[in-house]
């Protein structure tokens, strides 16, 4: 029989995500890896999406002679889904072999925002398969998002956030409004 470990069963609770899930999810990050293209770098990544309908999408790197056309492992996995009609994600799980893990460049950050709630559980792997679980939103406070392209209050804004909010036009999840300071106070 094999064990858990119990902040793995913490974590899936935490985040609402079935046990079995959560495993499944770390060790198709592991396994994926093995499948980069890395040729330049030699630094291996696997990424692993969690659908909200329950299937795994995995993304590897993939390298290019010329050097900068190279794409990371989230995004592979990312366009990957997008590309197949998968557009809502619970989790995503990333593998490299070092430790302590890696975690999502700059980059995807701003990827994965396009397309994951700020909520969005993202494990990073070791070398060994044990992991640091982040959300989106502590990997990119402050984020910018589709929203901040539509004009006016968004339709979330309206309902859901108290008029200080609607006022700078951003919620709660970490918008830019949080504290908001009159330019003339800092002049
Ligand atoms: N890489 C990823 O796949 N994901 C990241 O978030 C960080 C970096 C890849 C890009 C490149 O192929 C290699 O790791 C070294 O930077």
């Amino acid at each position: 029989m094999c064990s858990v470990s119990p902040q793995v069963a913490a974590d899936a609770s935490r985040f609402s995500i079935p046990l079995y899930q959560l495993q499944e999810l770390s060790q198709k990050a592991m396994d994926t890896k093995a499948r980069a293209y890395c040729p330049y770098s030699k630094f291996r990544v696997g990424a692993a999406l969690l659908t909200t309908d329950g299937q795994y999408i995995t993304g590897v790197n993939v390298e290019n002679a010329s050097y900068p056309v190279g794409t990371c492992a989230e995004r592979v996995a990312l366009g990957k889904a997008v590309s197949e009609g998968q557009m809502t994600f619970k989790a995503l799980a990333v593998a490299t072999d070092i430790s302590p893990p890696a975690s999502p460049c700059g980059m995807c950050r701003q990827f994965i925002r396009e397309f994951c709630p700020l909520t969005l559980p993202i494990f990073m792997h070791d070398k060994d398969g044990n992991y640091v679980v982040k959300t989106l939103l502590e990997l990119l406070p402050m984020p910018f998002g589709p929203e901040d392209l539509k004009p006016g209050p968004s339709p979330k804004s309206e309902s859901q956030l108290a008029d200080s909010d609607v006022q700078v036009g951003r919620g709660k999840d970490g918008g830019a409004g949080d504290e908001l300071v009159a330019a003339e106070t800092i002049i």
